[in-house]
């Protein structure tokens, strides 16, 4: 039987690439994120090509009764969900002391509480059933903190260190909860963090970033074999790695230098 992915934030970036690999895979999706019209085009694009059903749920997932609308909706439509996939995400770049509230509350919102929430919706029936699997998408960010991103950095710690735990808890029920962490990544997301303010950005020419369809695509394999922890990319996989070994002041320096500002 066809199984089904609910990917969310899919209307750009990684979670518009991993529905276009999932959809090659075959799999029937729900397309979560606000912006219908994107999720509408790609519906018509992947149900025509791969011959599968798309269904297209638009919800601002920082309203923090969207994830049980959107459970609810799903159970209307006798959906089962066989693939959770929580990748809507954003970042914020600046002082801490002077950033947006509104911006930093609704990634809080987003990054974490719908994560967690549409995770605690979803699962317990993967456990009933004795199958399942869920992505949830962290970052490098997650290894250390990040001064001038802090926020971010820590709802990807978050992610990190949650979805672990919900990896060791639900393993002997037959479901495997793997945890995607890309590095720098071409898509919208710098521009929506406004790291374009950053030193080292302007730097970096965006041919040496990795495209969101490659990091998708590792995340799909990753997925695919059960791995707990993904870092896209062999220098991520140092550089979070030397995080372990490194002292903590001498961490925060480093890492502080890295995301200066101009
Ligand atoms: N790109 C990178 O360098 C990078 C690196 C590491 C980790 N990541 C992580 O990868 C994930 C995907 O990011 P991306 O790079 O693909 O960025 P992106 O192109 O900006 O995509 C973000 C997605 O999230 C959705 N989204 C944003 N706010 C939402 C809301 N309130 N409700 C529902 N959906 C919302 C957006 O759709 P709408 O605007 O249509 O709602 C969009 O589909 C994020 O979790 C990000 O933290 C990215």
């Amino acid at each position: 039987m066809t199984q089904t992915t609910l990917i969310t934030g899919a209307s750009s970036g990684i979670g518009l690439e991993l529905a276009k690999v999932f959809a090659r895979n075959h799999y029937n999706l729900i397309l979560v994120a606000r912006s219908e019209d994107k999720l509408y085009d790609l519906q018509r694009e992947l149900s025509q090509q791969h011959n599968i059903e798309v269904v297209v749920c638009a919800y601002d997932l920082t309203d923090k009764a969207a994830p049980t609308q959107l459970y609810a909706q799903l159970q209307q439509q006798n959906l089962t969900v066989d693939v959770l996939v929580n990748n809507a995400g954003y970042g914020d770049y600046g002082d801490f002391i002077c950033s947006d509230w509104e911006k930093i509350q609704g990634m809080i919102l987003l990054n974490i509480l719908a994560l967690t929430h549409l995770t605690r919706l979803f699962l317990p029936a993967m456990c009933d059933r004795g199958s399942g699997k869920v992505l949830n998408v962290s970052s490098t960010a997650a290894f250390q903190p990040g001064p001038m991103m802090a926020v971010y950095f820590a709802t990807k710690a978050y992610v990190l260190s949650f979805s672990e735990a919900i990896a060791a808890e639900t393993e002997a029920q037959g479901i495997t909860v793997t945890t995607l962490c890309p590095g720098p990544t071409q898509s919208s997301f710098i521009s929506t963090a406004n790291m374009d303010k950053m030193a080292l950005a302007s730097s970096v020419s965006a041919d040496k970033i990795p495209t969101a369809a490659e990091v998708a695509q590792f995340g799909y394999d990753a997925l695919s074999k059960g791995k707990v922890v993904a870092v896209y990319g062999l220098a991520n996989q140092l550089l979070t790695f030397s995080t372990r070994l490194m002292p903590r002041g001498l961490l925060r320096k480093s890492v502080k230098q890295f995301l200066a500002a101009e």
